[in-house]
């Protein structure tokens, strides 16, 4: 009997809502910064949980691992709708792609990294916790769970980087041609930070000091919003916000705080 099949799914089928290319950014952070936690494992399993309607974004996952960190990793895309397990069967390559159902429960798999986006955010925020909880209990030792929220075309984006003893980072990241102001982010933040948007709340404090940042960087779109962005970082740094990383990440329109500094949901 499979993993999948002893497993009974934890979670609902909520809407399927996918684009190709929604989850570069994600995906590149994820190249970049989960790189060796990839390079180390034995069996580089990795999870794409929820990957909606098309497998689209699943697809593109594995793409970007297999050219960017180990051709020889593995990609299991899990949904917790069985028909959409069966319309993502065509995409299969295996074995270094593979469509199966599951839920939170990771369908008996033990995977070094999750990826799951959009799909908390259609739960409870009271449901956010267990839900980690669950997933991370299956992670493979020293594995990680990347959970966020993005919107239609992925130019708005963030997430959370969770281990075995919780939320560890905060990653805010937008495309900077497009973006009119960093405050726009505050639509798609993570389930757990979402609803706590609102005065007297870290979350609120970032999001305002950000903006407050890129208002005050203005001089420099003379430059282009990559400038502009790099200026509002800095700023941002210089005013005590312990930013993590460097400019090669900045420059993506990317800000990464340590989770016991950034805005604390649940
Ligand atoms: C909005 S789609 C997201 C698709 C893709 N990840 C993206 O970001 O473009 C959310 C998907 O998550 C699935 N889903 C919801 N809860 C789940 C769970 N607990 N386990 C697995 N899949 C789940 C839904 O059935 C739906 O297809």
């Amino acid at each position: 009997m499979s993993g999948a099949a002893r497993h009974r799914p934890l979670g609902v089928v909520t809407r399927g809502t996918t684009n190709p290319n929604r989850l570069r950014r994600v995906d590149n952070w994820i190249v970049a910064t989960c790189a060796d936690r990839l390079l180390a494992a034995a069996d580089p399993l990795v999870v794409d949980l929820g990957y909606g309607a098309t497998p689209v974004t699943a697809v593109e996952l594995r793409a970007r691992l297999a050219a960017g960190v180990r051709p020889d990793v593995r990609l299991v895309g899990l949904e917790i709708d069985p028909a959409r397990v069966a319309a993502a069967a065509p995409a299969a390559d295996p074995p270094g792609l593979t469509f199966a159902r599951g839920g939170f429960e990771l369908a008996g798999l033990r995977p070094v990294l999750v990826r799951a986006f959009n799909v908390l955010r259609q739960y409870d925020e009271r449901e956010v916790p267990d839900a980690w909880r669950t997933m991370t209990a299956a992670l493979a030792p020293g594995g990680v769970l990347v959970e966020g929220t993005c919107d239609e075309l992925g130019r708005l984006a963030s997430w959370l980087l969770i281990d075995a003893d919780g939320p560890r980072t905060l990653t805010l990241a937008a495309k900077l041609t497009t973006l009119g102001s960093p405050a726009e982010l505050a639509e798609r933040l993570p389930k757990a930070l979402i609803h706590r948007n609102v005065p007297g709340e870290p979350i609120h404090e970032l999001i305002r000091a950000l903006d407050d940042a890129w208002q005050a960087s203005a001089p420099y779109a003379t430059f282009g919003p990559r400038q502009r962005w790099l200026s509002a970082v800095t700023r941002l740094r210089e005013t005590g916000w312990p930013i993590l990383g460097g400019p090669n990440r900045w420059r993506q329109g990317e800000l990464t705080l340590p989770w016991p500094a950034a805005p604390r949901g649940v």
